[in-house]
Parts: C-alpha cells; structure tokens; sequence
C-alpha cells in the first residue's frame, strides 16, 4: 500500500515520481517568484545549516518550495498538513529528488500521502519533527529541526503540548486556547505524544530548545500563534506569512477564486450558473469565493458577523443574509471563517434536496459533521472518494465534500501555481530572516519570541518578482513625485497601514 523506509519516507508510491516531476517542472515556469530567489541566494545560501520541518499541503507547488529551501541550502522533512491534501505524485518527486530514481532515491524526506488517517497523519507530523542524529561540523548531537515551516500550526502545537506534557508529566488539556475542540483527535495527539516520550525521555525539550523560529502560512495557524504569544507561552519567534499582503490578498483571494471551483467541479460536476450559492465569511477567503461564484453566473448569498464586512459584501453586490433564512434556498453551501460551527446539523436537515455542502477554511469543525452524523436514520454513501451523500430520513440528501475539511485541497488541487509562488517566496525570505537573525549574538537579534510580519520592502519585492510574467509596466515615480507624495522612490510606498 504504501513506499517507506523507515525514517526515510512514507509516500503512496514511488513509482509516481515521474508524473510527478513532471508536473514540478510545469510549475518552476509558474513560479517566478521562487525562481528568482533561487537565482539570488543560490549561491550564498543562507539557509545552510538550517534544519526544516515543514508540515504544509505536500501539492507540486510546495514540491517546488521544498527544493527552494534545499537549493538555498536547507536541509528539510515534510508532512502535510491536512489528510486529504497530498497529491501523491507530488510527494513521489520529492523523496525521489531531482538527481534520483525509483531505485535511488535522492530526495527529501517526506511522510505524507492523500488519504491519511488521523493516526498516521500525526505520526507523519511528529516524524518531521525526528531528525536522525549525526555530527554537525561543531561535533554536536543534532536530533531535531532547527525551524519550523507552518501551515494551520499543527507541528508547531506538537512542540508545545510536547513540552508541556514533558515538564508536568501529564497528557496536556484538552485544547490550547481559542482551540478548536476536537476531542478525538487530541486523544490521538496525546498517544504520540506518549509514544515518543516513552522512546525517547528529553525528546520534546531538546526539540523545543533547538528551534529558532517558525513561519506561519494561513489566517487559522495566525491565530493559534498569536494566543500562545498573549498567554507568554510561545517558545520561539514567529513570522506571520498570511498578513503580507502579497499572501493574504491574493492566495486567500485569487487563489480560492480558482480552486473552489475546480473542487466543486471535479466533485460534482454540477452546473453552478443560474443556482444560488451561499457563502459563509466575507474575509479574503470569502471575497474569492463569492466572486468564483458569481463569476459562474450564481446568485450569491453571504453571511457575516462582521459590519465592515457585512457593507462591503452588500456594497459588492451580494445579498447578506442569516444561514438560517436561505437554508432553503441555497445549492451550494461554503464555509470561509475560521470559526467553528457555522453550519450546524440542524441547518443540514432543512436544506434543499441534494445541496452541495463544504468548507474551505482551515480545519473542519466549521461544519458539525459529528452532528451530522447523530443525525437518527442518516445514511452516509461514498459515492466516491471525499465525496459523500448523507441521506436525511425525511428521504432527501445532501452531499459533503471533503467531510468537511477543506474542499479545493480535498477535491481538487489546491491553487495554481502562480499565487503559490507570491506565498511561497513570502515563506522562502522568513525563513532566511528568522535563521540569519537567530545566528547574530544575542544582543543584536531583532526577533524575540513574538509573532512578526515581514517588512513592507520584501512584500513589495515579492509582488515585483512577478510582475514580468504578466506583462506589468510599472510606472516609475520621478524624484519630485516621490518627494511630493513623501515616499522613496525604490519604495515602500504605503505605510504600514494601508489596507489595499
Ligand atoms: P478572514 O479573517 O479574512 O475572514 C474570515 C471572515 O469570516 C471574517 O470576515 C469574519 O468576520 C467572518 N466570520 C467569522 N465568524 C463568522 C460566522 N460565524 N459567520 C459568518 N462569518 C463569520 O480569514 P481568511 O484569510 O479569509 O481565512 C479564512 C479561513 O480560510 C481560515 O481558516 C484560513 O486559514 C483558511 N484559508 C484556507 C485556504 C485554502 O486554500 N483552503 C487559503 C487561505 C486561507
């Protein structure tokens, strides 16, 4: 069923890679932004020495990520960060390597295939996290990574609760702060947690000392790492990739204005023009996907907490209602909060025969699937693979993407390429800045252990990056215009405040 060699790999099968290779060197044409950082610090590579853990989707573009990081000097371990969202070849290629083959692979180990139970998924996540020992030029043991690479703040959780768990000798509460509750999956989390303590008594300390920072990707992992800073329990500094704005205004946007509907087709095949398609959220991840909606020739139906928000989705044209008031109404039914329990069980009963229900937010309690599933009489039938129909008693259905989790990675591919790369470069530079800065004297480090964004220069360098695949012109500021509007003229030219 699987490729391993113990501590090594774990993918569905390597005789994937070529495709896999394949679809990688597609997407370095897509990445420009990557690319560039590949022609810069090729050479000096800045991350040398540094030991990654990456837990992120493992798609083709995080393929052409990993061998960024490695090409700039890192070496890396990779998990995804969601069951379902492994592209299988993708992973092949990348623990088979670009120099390798099947027969010798050469690559990176990654742990990680789509499909995955909840126990093998945090086996995969703590295996990121085990570094086989080896002697370091300073002689010294090395066992653990030495920065984290992020994507909803899983791996970066299992070090702390870890820790926690090492230090008071008991299995950790139930959540961490502004947690989702997921009673199940913590249980298997604390087995893990046993488990590696038991093989190993200091594992969770000597990780934890021996991380100098982690980069974060989305808006739900953003949070996590917040609450841990308020509470003074964060353990090494973060970057907050998500708010630069070359990440969270175009990925969360333009990239769910792709993928969502390349995962509704591909699951369902059904027409989305002339339905009426409601969307929860109206954030950066809502705005693309009303705008998805629309663009097929859906009415769309939004829903808000938020006023600000709530106007400028009337403002853009879309009716803002209650869930509770369209549940008969809607065809397509999308959470894109972040929040939990947005459609409840109750709401899923009193929805039209066969509406499509699904979540693009990061974790899936947005969606009471265990509800769901205490509904009396309800019948699940794969029709097939990340796409069910509940059958309710009153005789009509509805059909679960994803069971709940998030839909363009479960159904479809996740983003193109393109948008990956503004993300990705975004990823790329905060990992140098979080290694180099730890690596001055103690004196002089500019992070401490608190959550950071990068400067606006490097988000607009990113945006630049990409502007010659695109045909972008960009207008030059005159020496006057830049004095007259008080900006340099090689910029940043909005302050910290801009909105865009
Ligand atoms: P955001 O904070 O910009 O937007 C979320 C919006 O939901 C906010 O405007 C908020 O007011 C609203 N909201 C909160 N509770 C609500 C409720 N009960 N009913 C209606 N609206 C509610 O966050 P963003 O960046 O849009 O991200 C949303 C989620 O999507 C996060 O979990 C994020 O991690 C995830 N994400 C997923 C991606 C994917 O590829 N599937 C890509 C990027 C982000």
């Amino acid at each position: 069923q699987f490729d391993e060699v113990p501590g090594r790999y774990k993918v569905r099968s390597l005789a994937l890679a070529e495709s896999g290779r394949h679809q990688i060197r597609l997407a370095e044409h897509e990445m420009p932004g990557l690319m560039a950082l590949r022609a810069e610090f090729g050479a000096s590579k800045p991350l040398a020495g540094a030991r990654i853990a990456g837990s992120l989707h493992m798609t083709v573009q995080t393929a052409v990520l990993i061998e960024t990081l490695v090409a700039l000097g890192a070496q890396v371990r990779w998990a995804s960060c969601n069951i379902f969202s492994t592209q299988d070849e993708a992973a092949a290629a990348v623990a088979v390597g670009p120099d390798g083959t099947p027969d010798d692979p050469r690559g990176v180990p990654v742990f990680a295939w789509k499909g995955e139970t909840l126990e093998e998924y945090w086996d995969c996540t703590e295996q990121i996290l085990v570094w086989p020992s080896e002697s370091g030029d300073d002689g010294a043991e090395r066992r653990g990574p030495n920065m984290i690479l992020d994507d909803g703040g899983d791996a970066t959780m299992l070090v702390h609760l870890g820790l926690q768990y090492e230090r008071a000798g008991v299995v950790p509460p139930n959540t961490l702060p502004g947690e989702p509750d997921h009673t199940h999956e913590m249980n298997v989390v604390r087995d893990v947690l046993r488990r590696a303590l038991e093989a190993d008594p200091l594992r969770w300390t000597e990780i934890a000392v021996s991380i100098k920072g982690v980069t974060e990707e989305t808006t739900t992992g953003v949070h996590r790492l917040y609450h841990l800073a308020e509470a003074g329990e964060l353990l090494f500094p973060a970057i907050n990739v998500n708010d630069s704005v070359t990440k969270s205004k175009f990925d969360n946007k333009y990239g769910i204005r792709h993928s969502l509907p390349d995962g509704i087709n591909r699951a369902t095949d059904i027409l989305i023009g002339g339905k009426v398609a409601f969307v929860a959220g109206y954030g950066d991840v809502g705005k693309g996907a009303a705008e998805a909606f629309r663009g097929q020739g859906a009415r769309v139906i939004v829903s808000e907490i938020d006023p600000i928000c709530a106007l400028q989705a009337a403002m853009d044209g879309f009716q803002v209602a209650r869930i509770e008031d369209v549940l008969d109404e809607a065809d397509f039914f999308i959470t894109t909060t972040g929040n939990k329990d947005v459609i409840l069980a109750e709401h899923i009963v009193a929805m039209k025969d066969k509406a499509v229900v699904g979540n693009i937010g990061h974790f899936d309690n947005e969606i009471d699937m265990a509800g769901l599933a205490k509904v009396p009489g309800v019948v699940k039938t794969e029709i097939k693979p990340q796409v069910h129909e509940w059958t309710l008693p009153a005789g009509k259905s509805v059909i679960v993407l994803s069971e709940g989790r998030l839909l363009n990675l479960g159904n479809a591919t996740g983003h193109p390429s393109f948008v990956m790369s503004n993300s990705f470069s975004n990823q790329t530079i905060a990992q140098i800045e979080l290694f180099l800065d730890a690596a001055k004297p103690e004196g002089e480090r500019q992070y401490e252990r608190q959550v950071y964004r990068l400067p606006k220069v490097l988000d607009e360098k990113v945006a630049r990056t990409h502007l010659d695949a695109l045909g972008v012109r960009l207008t030059e500021l005159s020496k006057e215009q830049a004095e007259y509007i008080g900006v340099p003229v090689e910029g940043p030219y909005k302050p910290e405040h801009y909105r865009y």
